[in-house]
């Protein structure tokens, strides 16, 4: 199920991205869509972000005891959005941390329905705290609402500390090739800007990416009116719920410049733009 990394990394283990930040996910090349949570550890405290199905749970939690961190010291759950790709395990967390001043972080646009996950965690609208989450060391992460991308509390959070944007399902991908960190050669930047692989491949992070968006984003107008929103955040690398994280800044660029003039994004790509409802039909039906 593991897929070796090209470039030696190994991720039967968690891997620390940046000074103290796990990516605690694993590549499940069956299904084609895995999951990228991430452990931020801040002294004796510890957060977890979008921490994963139920079916991924021992996985995740065997990569979470690697880095050293008990169960207890995970004082919040982080949740971007509120799917059961996400949240699905938020049961099996409330059983082994055991802490009644644990906390589950979202927009309250979520919570409404990631209570539903929840037994018996305090859940805590990021509105209550300002847009962002302070440890006791005083290190701050911040919010930022990317509505309807997808979902309509859909936010990414900005870690200044270590420059990294945790975007959920934003940058993310689909395919059976996987590495953790994306690498785009000269001739997948042309791809980008085609929205499509021009070579031909099989497995190729270009059409992974773009099918990912069009399949999961609700509308051009949603996703280039987040994408413009973050790009006012210094962030040095992007770490998405799946797919890769990108730390390279051109392709970055050529990411953000494929996505912001893609087509056909969710229903963008069933009806056309100049489609009205016809009150005629309506009138007709309920004569
Ligand atoms: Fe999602
Ligand atoms: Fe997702």
């Amino acid at each position: 199920m593991l897929k070796p990394q090209k470039d030696d990394i190994d991720l039967e283990t968690s891997v620390e991205i940046a000074d103290g930040i796990y990516w605690i996910g694993f590549f499940d090349e069956q299904s084609g869509l895995h999951c990228n949570p991430y452990l931020i550890i801040d002294n004796d405290e510890a957060m977890v972000i979008d921490g994963g199905s139920r079916p991924d749970f021992a996985t995740v939690m065997m990569k979470i005891l690697q880095t050293g961190i008990a169960p207890n010291q995970i004082v919040a759950l982080l949740y971007q959005h509120y799917d059961p790709d996400l949240c699905g395990s938020i049961p099996n967390f409330e059983d082994i941390i055991q802490r009644k001043d644990l906390k589950i972080i979202s927009d309250s646009a979520n919570l409404m329905f990631i209570r539903h996950y929840s037994v018996a965690t305090r859940l805590l609208p990021i509105s209550k705290i300002n847009n962002q989450y302070t440890f006791s060391s005083g290190r701050t992460l911040q919010f930022i609402k990317t509505p309807y991308c997808h979902s309509g509390g859909s936010i990414v959070t900005f870690d200044p500390k270590s420059g990294i944007l945790f975007t959920s399902d934003l940058f993310g991908g689909l395919g059976r090739e996987w590495e953790l960190h994306l690498k785009l050669g000269p001739e997948c930047r042309e791809c980008m800007d085609s929205k499509q692989c021009l070579q031909k491949k099989d497995n190729c992070p270009v059409n992974d990416i773009i099918n990912f968006h069009k399949t999961v984003m609700p509308s051009r107008k949603a996703l280039r009116y987040s994408l413009e929103k973050i790009l006012d955040i210094p962030f040095t690398m992007i770490a998405p719920q799946h797919g890769s994280i990108i730390s390279d800044k051109e392709i970055m660029h050529a990411v953000f410049q494929g996505l912001a003039t893609l087509e056909e994004v969710g229903i963008d790509g069933i009806v056309n733009d100049d489609y009205a409802f016809n009150s005629g039909h309506l009138r007709e039906r309920f004569k």
